[in-house]
């Protein structure tokens, strides 16, 4: 690996990249969408396999969140095209998103995908992008375990409405076993700011209040999180 790696709050590292749907900028090309970047290890590999067809069969659902996806790995287009064409005719299911090709590991190499276990194989990661190309999340998984695409969506949905209502989630947002789908207030940094927390909002303690947000936002995380025990056919 040479240089250092992108870490979450930092710009997504400008690129130019060579997918099955032409060149791309990134993140320019995305600019005003969120986008999620996921690299696998190969093409034609079960785990990998089930992850495009479920990131697929997703695709709709990320775009309601204004959210486009772009596969990785270091296989060539022709590889990745050839994939794409053998998952439509096997599964029906269409890859509707761009793939990089980086035989090279020019791609994997700035961004960090190529971990000690699989160093000719870009890991299984994922990068969430916000609208301004600033990384917001970053998730490692390894070659054994494919990715669960609700947590994706959840990820993705809890960093948007966490940026229009200024608060934090809890665990299991929107299901938390302590304060259901009402959201956590940012902690006070001034002992004024401390006592006035206990008057405005509900709380366990001043570093521990909450709130409730619209009912709608909490519902389509929560829609999105129904479909793990309903997977769609
Ligand atoms: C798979 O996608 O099945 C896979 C890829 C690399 C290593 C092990 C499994």
């Amino acid at each position: 690996m040479t240089g250092q790696i992108p870490l979450i709050g930092e710009k997504f590292p400008e690129m130019e990249v060579v997918t099955t749907r032409g060149k791309l900028k990134l993140p320019d090309h995305f600019s005003g969408k969120w986008f999620v970047l996921f690299s696998h290890p190969a093409d034609f590999t079960p785990v990998c396999t089930s992850e495009f067809v479920a990131f697929s069969k997703r695709y709709e659902d990320f775009k309601k969140l204004n959210t486009e996806l772009i596969g990785l790995s270091v296989d060539s287009t022709w590889s990745h095209i050839k994939w794409a064409e053998w998952i439509k005719e096997k599964f029906g299911v269409e890859v509707p998103f761009p793939i990089i090709a980086d035989p090279r590991g020019h791609v994997a190499d700035k961004l960090g995908l190529l971990h000690a276990s699989s160093a000719t194989h870009t890991v299984r990661a994922v990068f969430i992008v916000d609208p301004k190309g600033v990384i917001r999340a970053i998730l490692y998984y390894p070659a054994e375990l494919g990715r669960n695409m609700d947590e994706i969506l959840r990820m993705v949905k809890g960093l948007q409405v966490s940026d229009k209502y200024g608060v934090a989630l809890p665990a299991n947002w929107p299901n938390n076993e302590l304060i259901g789908e009402r959201a956590i207030i940012p902690p006070a940094s001034t002992v004024e700011e401390a006592a006035s927390r206990l008057k405005e909002y509900e709380c366990f303690d001043w570093w521990f209040c909450h709130k409730e947000i619209p009912h709608e936002d909490a519902e389509a995380a929560r829609k999105f999180l129904e479909r793990v025990s309903k997977p769609s056919k």
